[in-house]
């Protein structure tokens, strides 16, 4: 039992907002998808209906419970897990969605492990795509831009972009990045 699985029980997450991050560009390539700290399933739901193979990892439970029922009741086919992120050994993808995992993970200090792995479950070429709140918002736990470009530079990662993008709570929006970068074949 998490935390996170109190916050899925009560109903009080406030990252729930019934869709997926509109901040997100989920027009992405590749028939195997890998969602990171997926929650209650919207982001792999979506990519679902859009024809990928999804595999959606969360450390919660609960979560995961309520994303395998999201699924059933629409007759979708996704590969849900309770897993930690930072040793999801899961094999290779074509494209990694992170959706507020590595801000929650940077939070707390354990970021450095999943960025450790992350290129081991990037296909070369793959590409990945991380919705991420600053740390110019209220909160001031969220990321830099700086610390995005370091996290993802070269050899490793390639055809980096940082854009600014707003993130959804249920309280408001707050400021956030979408990075995209594309896994090398080193
Ligand atoms: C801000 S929420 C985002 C959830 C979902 N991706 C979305 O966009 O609604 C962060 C998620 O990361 C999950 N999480 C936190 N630490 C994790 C870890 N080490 N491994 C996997 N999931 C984790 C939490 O349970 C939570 O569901």
């Amino acid at each position: 039992m998490t935390g996170y699985d109190d916050v899925y029980r009560n109903g009080t997450a406030p990252w729930e907002i019934g869709r997926p991050q509109p901040g997100l560009d989920l027009e992405i390539t590749g028939p195997r998808v890998l969602d990171l700290g997926c929650g209650s399933g919207e982001v792999s739901l979506e990519l679902a209906r859009r024809g990928h193979q999804v595999t959606g990892v969360d450390i919660s439970a609960v979560a995961i419970g309520q994303a395998r029922a999201k699924a059933a009741a629409e007759g979708l086919t996704v590969d849900f897990r309770v897993g930690d992120a930072r040793s999801a050994r899961l094999g290779r993808f074509d494209a990694i969605v992170d959706s507020g995992l590595l801000h929650s993970l940077h939070r707390y200090g354990e970021a450095q492990d999943y960025l450790d792995l992350l290129p081991q479950l990037a296909a070369p070429g793959g590409s990945l795509t991380v919705l991420a709140i600053s740390a110019a918002g209220a909160h001031g736990w969220g990321l830099t831009e700086e610390q995005l470009r370091a996290a993802f530079a070269a050899p490793t990662w390639t055809g980096v972009t940082v854009e600014p993008a707003e993130v959804v709570s249920v309280d408001g929006p707050l400021p956030g990045f979408l990075l995209k970068a594309t896994r090398t074949a080193i």
